[in-house]
């Protein structure tokens, strides 16, 4: 399938300050972006309304990369879905592989946030892949699936038209080393065909992200392929050539 909504998402991870924010928002501002892309940008925290405020184009909107469980009370430290969207920020990114590894979180807690946030009316960028070991073990797949289905058995099917998924191997992850276009579109098609057979044709319309060294060189490689559906980007959503990754389709 190719979508005609593309959707190109920046982590800016743990990095950031008010100059540097405002020096991306300000470049994306002046850029001549096309109409048919989804852009979510992802600051810390701190940030997220700071980001939404200097924000001026209609097809950029703003994420979280972590929110919690609960409305609000005590939960010292944690982001609750309706702050994220208080401050003008509609999405949230879920299960990073950096949560998953050094913040513990399980297939079934990154599940329950998932639902959690949709039920507060706020957007998911969930992200999958697989490791370097479980790589050369050929698990690849098998990863993506047990990934997926904490989330297919929390949420209804229908609500996978708020979902985006991010698949991000990790060996690729700030390395440099980025899966090749069509490694990581028959790894996009059988994570499709398997969101397919456990949430039915509305597979067809979710987009899959690739995300893992993604950059303004690189991106152009992957526009052709039916089953990737933009990127999810680190490092280089904080430089100019996110510019050109957004762009990379036209
Ligand atoms: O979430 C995006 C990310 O993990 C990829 O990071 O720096 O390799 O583009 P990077």
């Amino acid at each position: 399938t190719v979508l005609d909504s593309w959707n190109n998402d920046g982590n800016f991870k743990m990095n950031g300050s008010k100059a540097s924010i405002q020096t991306i928002v300000e470049n994306l501002n002046s850029a001549d972006l096309p109409s048919n892309v989804e852009v979510v940008l992802c600051p810390p925290a701190p940030y997220l309304g700071y980001t939404a405020d200097l924000n001026k184009q209609k097809i950029i909107s703003v994420g979280a990369q972590n929110c919690y469980i609960k409305e609000s009370g005590a939960y010292t430290g944690e982001i609750s879905p309706l702050e994220i969207k208080d401050v003008g920020a509609d999405w949230v990114i879920l299960g990073h592989s950096e949560r998953r590894t050094i913040l513990n979180e399980s297939d079934e807690f990154v599940a329950e946030k998932v639902a959690f946030a949709l039920e507060k009316g706020i957007k998911v960028i969930l992200c999958i892949g697989e490791s370097i070991d479980e790589k050369k073990a050929g698990k690849t797949l098998d990863v993506c699936k047990r990934e997926l289905s904490a989330v297919i058995k929390s949420v209804s099917n229908d609500s996978w038209k708020d979902i985006v998924v991010a698949y991000e191997p990790i060996w690729a992850i700030g390395t440099g080393l980025a899966a090749t276009s069509q490694d990581a579109q028959d790894i996009h098609s059988e994570i499709r065909s398997y969101l397919k057979s456990e949430i039915g044709e509305i597979a067809d319309s979710v987009r899959i992200l690739y995300g893992g060294s993604a950059n303004g060189k690189n991106a152009p490689e992957f526009k052709d392929k039916p089953d990737v559906d933009g990127f999810l980007v680190g490092g280089a959503s904080l430089k100019p050539e996110f510019v050109s990754i957004i762009t990379s389709r036209q």
